[in-house]
């Protein structure tokens, strides 16, 4: 009876064992199937965030296994949203500033193209006075003429840079390369040129043409003009207390070097690094209406040239700049 009742018992505690391996089997189970919907929800957490941070702002994460990760993928889901909001609204308001930056530009160009017209057209009738077209002018008178005639000349320089700038910035300068441009005939021309308003500041042009006989280059006559222009009313503005200017022409095999010096105010050391800048200018020291935009697009032109411009120069030793263009 007593061996009935021992052995009745074992098999109760070893089904009561058997009951309790399986449940726990069971738990595992069960846990470890949390544990790797957990981590799985984890790797994909961390790959929405890193997608997040680098720009996709589409991505979204989809909600975790349980009430915590859900709400985690809510606050998520949610941030991204409204990034992507900000990033919608920055976008548009970078497009706006673009369309009024735009209008502005295309004002001031219609403005500085209209400005243009009045200007060269008083600067003819100045011209006429001066001839002594309407009545013969008295020396104080011709002074005065030429006075105003020096300021319409800074006034349509300014304009006509402003001009250039707008252009620039709009589609950058696009060459009209002509072959065969004979550089002494194009420099005599680009000289007589200026000569007038050289004229009205006392200064003479020299030039010495040291290239092999008959020169010729390939490049855009009308920007390198315009550069050549700029480096000589430069040297007039800034070549104060002297009468000369220089312009030297010199070639090798590769190259073709352009030089225009004065023996006026030259440039200091520490501002030599900045005329080329945009706006930069000191001319305010000198009561001339500038705006500093006549090296700054010099240099953009020559570089789209295929060329460079150099800079030598001592304070109060005058200045010498050298445009150097590739031989054809
Ligand atoms: N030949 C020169 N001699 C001395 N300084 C010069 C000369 N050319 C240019 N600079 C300096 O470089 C600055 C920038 O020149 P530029 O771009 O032509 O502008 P702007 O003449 O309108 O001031 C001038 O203001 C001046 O300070
Ligand atoms: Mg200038």
């Amino acid at each position: 009876m007593i061996k009935l009742l021992l052995y009745t018992l074992s098999l109760l505690i070893f089904i009561i064992f058997v009951f309790a391996y399986l449940n726990l089997c069971r738990k595992f189970s069960l846990l470890s199937a949390k544990y790797h919907k957990t981590l799985k929800y984890l790797k994909a957490l961390s790959q929405c965030v890193s997608s997040a941070r680098w720009g996709n702002l589409q991505i979204r994460i989809e909600n975790g296994p349980n009430a915590i990760t859900e709400e985690i993928s809510k606050s998520l889901n949610s941030f991204i949203e409204s990034v992507l909001d900000r990033d919608k609204m920055i976008l548009e308001y970078v497009e706006k500033e673009k369309e009024n930056n735009n209008i502005k530009e295309d004002f001031i160009a219609m403005l500085t193209h209209d400005l243009k017209v009045p200007i060269i057209a008083q600067d003819n009738t100045l011209d006429l006075l001066l001839e002594g077209k309407f009545k013969e002018l008295n020396p104080e008178q011709k002074d005065a003429i030429r006075n105003i005639k020096i300021s319409n000349l800074d006034l349509r320089h300014l304009v006509e840079s402003l001009l250039d700038s707008h252009k620039f910035e709009k589609k950058g300068f696009v060459p009209k390369i002509q072959d065969d441009i004979n550089l002494r005939k194009f420099i005599d021309d680009t000289i007589s040129q200026t000569n007038s308003i050289a004229s009205l500041h006392n200064k003479i042009i020299r030039l010495y043409d040291r290239c092999e006989p008959d020169y010729k280059i390939s490049t855009d006559i009308f920007l390198l003009k315009r550069v050549l222009q700029n480096l000589l009313l430069n040297a007039i503005s800034y070549g104060i207390n002297s009468q000369y200017i220089d312009i030297t022409l010199e070639n090798n095999d590769t190259q073709c070097i352009i030089s225009v010096r004065d023996y006026g105010l030259g440039i200091s050391k520490e501002n030599i690094d900045k005329i080329f800048n945009k706006y930069y200018s000191a001319a305010e020291l000198y009561s001339k209406a500038s705006m500093g935009l006549g090296l700054y697009l010099s240099n953009k032109i020559i570089e789209t040239l295929g060329g460079k411009i150099r800079v030598s120069s001592e304070e109060n030793k005058g200045a010498e700049f050298s445009i150097i263009l590739p031989a054809k």
